[in-house]
């Protein structure tokens, strides 16, 4: 199976968000499952030196784009054993930052129609294409209504994931001819619009083979107007082809036993006596009173509604009536910074805002922190919880998408398997009260070191996605389970073992004797039944078997092909099998016992061999298939 990953981003390239997480993981945890993948995306500015001077050129060519005639070239490196294609266009990816600009339509429009102009000049022809996100929801347009006219691209699957529906790439209608490329009728028939305007996000769904949330939660609550962004009634018409697979943590990646950037390290073996130090040098670092037992509360997070901001910002002077200290790390909204700044200036030594991101000073906080919230309003999966669990900071999260399905309640009466608090409502002071129940929790030591212990053990590896994302594949691209096939010398050499073990036992040659008999019957039915499928010369009476047995045996080979008939038949001869089984059992010596076994070996095959190659009724003895077979399958029984 071999996959390739489209996407705007990917770490460590480029990144601005959990998207890019996703695929510098995802790729790595499916290949060490056997798939093989590779991944593309765009060629920015803003990778580092690092990567570009490892690139090698691998293709130059030009994409039509309506009118336009683009240059394009693919640029290649290897990194853990991952290909990875970077689409060349400097006009279109040489720019400062990596979206919002007024050409975004045509500059993704190029993007994922260079990926799949691409595919017949690179050492990798996947048998599914995984995309991902608004950027290249036209990428199944493209290959659908486009590229599958050229042989080498049918078969070609399309997996399409939603990682966040609130952006879809939404434009003007008149980019259909002008920009895209693409005729009217695909607005008008509603594959690539909604509301009147092209959305890129319904393309993706619409034209892909199946689509995924990277939450089995997200993927029900987007069937509802509260989460679906006017997409919801589309996505509740995908019912058949939508699920979610919980995305997964780099366990490598987010380590606080081998983290560079902690003053000190840990594991869950030693966590209750070096976090505590990682917390006093928290303290230390961002000025706050240097206390172990004051619960550090942390959000490191955008600053945006989304994320529950204003929840939180309407309770955080309740809040600090509590024995707490508040770090926050982020930027967004400034209404939201200037508000975290002024609880800063009013809680001197308890309270440090913190309007930036820093990578290190992030592990760090996740490293000190007692109890991680994180009340956002939606959240397809979210990243931040599962690094918080794994350096034992218990999260405060709100009941939704991939943090509903990540982090289960604690309850401090059955202290058994919860590793986090949780809340149902979009409400400020449910959110105020599950953290004051972390501050209970807290105050109550063993209670808890259970708690902590159970968030780090949470299994949140990639391994467990990757898993769910392999089977999925081989659904999709409908890759057949490997058939069991057993030669017809196989098939023989077992008889002639269970025979040679039978023979001469008067029980065992009256079974065969008579299987031979209830054979002769069931040509005779089959070729009665099955006329069709029988030349009328062959076709034959009982009386006339014994002169033709050749033409007899032929006849019912023919008949036996139709699968459903051969199967009756098959049922029918287990009387006579089961005969001929207990004779041999009765009155086999002791090599009868191996010979049994090694029959047993050949187990499901033989018997399937056995039940399609229906009758060979002259000489039972010498075929002796049915004894074979039963006797392999009493002894796995
Ligand atoms: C988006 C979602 C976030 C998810 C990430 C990776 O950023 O908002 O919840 O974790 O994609 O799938």
């Amino acid at each position: 199976m071999k996959v390739l990953f489209v996407a705007s981003e990917a770490a460590p390239f480029i990144k601005t968000g959990g998207l890019a997480d996703v695929m510098g993981a995802l790729p790595k945890a499916l290949q060490a499952l056997g798939v093989e993948t590779a991944l593309v995306i765009p060629n920015y500015e803003g990778i580092s030196e690092e990567y570009k001077s490892r690139m090698e050129t691998v293709y130059t060519g030009t994409v039509d784009l309506s009118w336009r005639n683009q240059y394009m070239g693919v640029q290649k490196l290897v990194a853990d054993g991952i290909p990875v294609y970077f689409i060349d266009n400097e006009y279109y990816f040489k720019r400062e930052k990596l979206y919002g600009f007024d050409d975004d339509a045509e500059r993704f429009a190029f993007f994922v129609k260079a990926t799949l102009a691409m595919l017949p000049h690179i050492d990798f022809r996947p048998d599914v294409i995984h995309s991902n996100d608004w950027h290249t929801g036209m990428l199944g347009a493209y290959l659908k209504e486009d590229f599958m006219q050229d042989p080498f691209y049918q078969g070609l699957k399309n997996i399409y994931t939603i990682h966040n529906l609130k952006y879809q790439g939404v434009f003007g209608r008149e980019i259909v001819e002008n920009v895209l490329g693409m005729p009217l009728r695909l607005l008008y028939n509603g594959n690539i619009e909604n509301g009147g305007n092209v959305n890129f996000m319904k393309a993706g769904m619409c034209y892909a083979d199946y689509i995924t949330t990277v939450s089995s939660t997200y993927a029900e609550e987007i069937t509802y107007p509260y989460f679906g962004e006017g997409l919801e009634d589309y996505v509740a018409l995908c019912a058949g082809k939508i699920s979610g697979i919980l995305n997964g943590l780099d366990d490598k990646e987010y380590d606080p036993e081998t983290d560079q950037n902690l003053p000190v390290c840990f594991n869950g073996t030693n966590v209750f006596i070096k976090k505590p130090l990682a917390k006093e040098e928290l303290q230390r670092e961002l000025g706050l009173t240097v206390d172990r037992e004051i619960p550090v509360l942390a959000m490191i997070t955008r600053l945006v509604e989304a994320k529950g901001l204003d929840l939180f910002t309407y309770i955080m002077d309740e809040l600090m009536e509590e024995q707490v200290q508040l770090v926050v790390v982020g930027t967004g909204d400034e209404a939201y910074a200037n508000a975290l700044r002024e609880l800063a200036w009013t809680h001197p030594g308890n309270v440090s805002v913190n309007i930036l991101f820093d990578e290190g000073l992030a592990r760090r906080v996740y490293a000190g922190a007692d109890l991680f919230i994180m009340p956002s309003r939606y959240e397809a999966c979210g990243l931040s919880q599962m690094i918080a669990m794994r350096y034992g900071a218990v999260p405060v999260v709100r009941a939704t998408g991939g943090l509903k399905d990540s982090v289960k309640n604690f309850d401090k009466y059955t202290a058994v398997d919860g590793n986090g608090l949780s809340f149902e409502n979009f409400n400020a002071h449910e959110l105020l009260f599950t953290i004051k129940r972390g501050l209970t929790y807290f105050a109550d030591k063993p209670l808890w070191e259970k708690l902590v212990l159970n968030a780090m053990q949470s299994d949140n590896s990639w391994t467990r996605s990757a898993r769910a994302y392999a089977d999925l594949y081989d659904k999709v691209a409908g890759v057949p389970e490997p058939a069991e096939t057993v030669s017809e010398e196989q098939v023989e050499a077992t008889a002639e073992e269970i025979l040679k073990a039978v023979e001469g036992t008067p029980e065992a040659e009256a079974g065969l004797q008579a299987a031979a008999q209830e054979n002769e019957a069931e040509v005779n039915n089959i070729t009665k039944a099955e006329p069709e499928t029988v030349p009328a010369e062959e076709t034959h009476s009982g009386a006339a078997e014994e002169a033709e047995p050749v033409k007899k045996k032929t006849a019912a080979k023919k008949a036996a092909t139709k699968k459903t008939t051969a199967k009756k038949a098959a049922t029918k001869k287990s009387a006579a099998k089961k005969n001929v089984a207990g004779d041999a059992e009765e009155g086999a010596e002791t090599k009868k016992v191996s010979t049994r076994k090694r029959a047993a070996k050949k187990s499901a095959a033989v018997t399937d061999a056995a039940s399609v190659e229906t009758p060979a009724p002259a000489e039972p003895k010498k075929r002796g298939r049915k004894p074979g077979t039963k006797i392999k399958k009493k002894d796995a029984e």
